[in-house]
């Protein structure tokens, strides 16, 4: 590959692993900065991938980790914010104002490729904070004069996912599934696939200034998903849709978990569109998502 030595920020999650992996199959050399050293930890069996505690949204932090790389990879984000105009100051942090650090870096260092994680359904008159400020942050790094690619995926399914797997270990403790959003649709992607769009995209000329979207071959209604999410674990619930107004009640309750919330208002919100595909962006050319019919029981079947 042309792009050898990647800072991949964000690379400790769900999605990150996947692709730190994909990469240093390809021969990659891969730096992984996160705040706890013991959350990557999973990630030092892979040769060719270095994890560094480090504070990114640190100047000389970032332009430290940027002199050794090439190419950097940015996945970070966060699901849950206190509310704020115009969004609150968690997805400012994450969505926006870590991008605009990230392409300052990269002008510093002469590194000039970005590929950048946004998500389905983003726009500046989205429903949710979340989507709206990821849209903003999209738009920093499009507008870089970098050579930037932005990913926009659907909800993203796989072995961790905190989706499928969440519907599944509800459905073995409650004898019924509560569900605000039922009817919202959906057209989840494999992690895999998600990983192999990074990584094709990296040294792809076609894809600089480019925004595309990563969605599975079919959609789903949440009630469907979960549903599909019970059958696979084997314990399959009635799926009860909760109106509105209960929703967000159910919603706010949630927000207030102890350990942090399982679910927002804010989330809620997202749902009042549907996150399919939406045919203004393309698919990654030469790409061919797998069906989550051909995945998920694999992972979600009672051992
Ligand atoms: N999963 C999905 O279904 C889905 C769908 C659409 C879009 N996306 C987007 O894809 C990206 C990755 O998602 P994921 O599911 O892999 O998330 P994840 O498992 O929660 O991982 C998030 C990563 O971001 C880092 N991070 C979070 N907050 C940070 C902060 N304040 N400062 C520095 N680092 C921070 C974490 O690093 P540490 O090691 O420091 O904790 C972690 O590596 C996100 O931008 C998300 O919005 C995800």
């Amino acid at each position: 590959m042309r792009h050898r030595s990647i800072l991949l920020i964000g690379g400790s999650g769900f999605i990150g692993t996947r692709i730190a992996s994909q990469l240093a199959a390809a021969g990659c050399s891969v730096i992984v900065p996160t705040r706890r050293q013991a959350r990557a930890r999973h990630l030092l069996v892979l040769p060719t991938v270095q994890v560094v505690e480090a504070d990114v949204f640190d100047p000389a932090t970032l332009d430290a980790l940027l002199q050794r790389c090439d190419a950097v990879i940015n996945l970070v984000g966060v699901l849950h914010s206190r509310p704020g105009q115009p969004w609150g100051s968690a997805f400012e942090r994450a969505h926006v104002e870590l991008p605009r650090r990230i392409v300052q870096a990269c002008r510093r260092q002469h590194v000039r490729r970005v590929l950048h994680m946004c998500a389905l359904g983003a726009a500046p008159d989205a429903p949710s904070m979340y989507q709206r400020s990821k849209a903003a942050g999209e738009q920093v790094v499009l507008n870089s004069g970098l050579d930037a690619t932005s990913f926009r995926p659907s909800v993203v399914f796989g072995p961790d996912d905190k989706f499928l797997n969440l519907f599944a270990q509800l459905q073995q403790l409650a004898p019924a599934m509560a569900l605000g959003g039922a009817d919202a649709r959906f057209q989840p992607v494999f992690v895999g696939d998600v990983a192999e769009a990074f990584v094709q995209a990296l040294d792809e000329r076609d894809a600089f200034g480019r925004v595309y979207e990563l969605v599975g071959p079919h959609v789903y209604t949440l009630r469907e998903l979960v549903r599909l999410a019970g059958v696979y674990s084997g314990h399959p619930r009635p799926v009860l849709a909760l109106p509105d107004a209960i929703a967000r009640l159910q919603a706010f309750l949630l927000e207030h978990l102890p350990g942090g919330p399982l679910m927002s208002r804010d989330n809620l919100d997202s749902m009042k569109a549907d996150n399919v595909a939406s045919g203004r962006y393309p698919l990654p050319p030469h790409w061919h998502p797998q069906a989550l019919e051909a995945v998920a029981p694999g992972y979600l079947a009672p051992r």
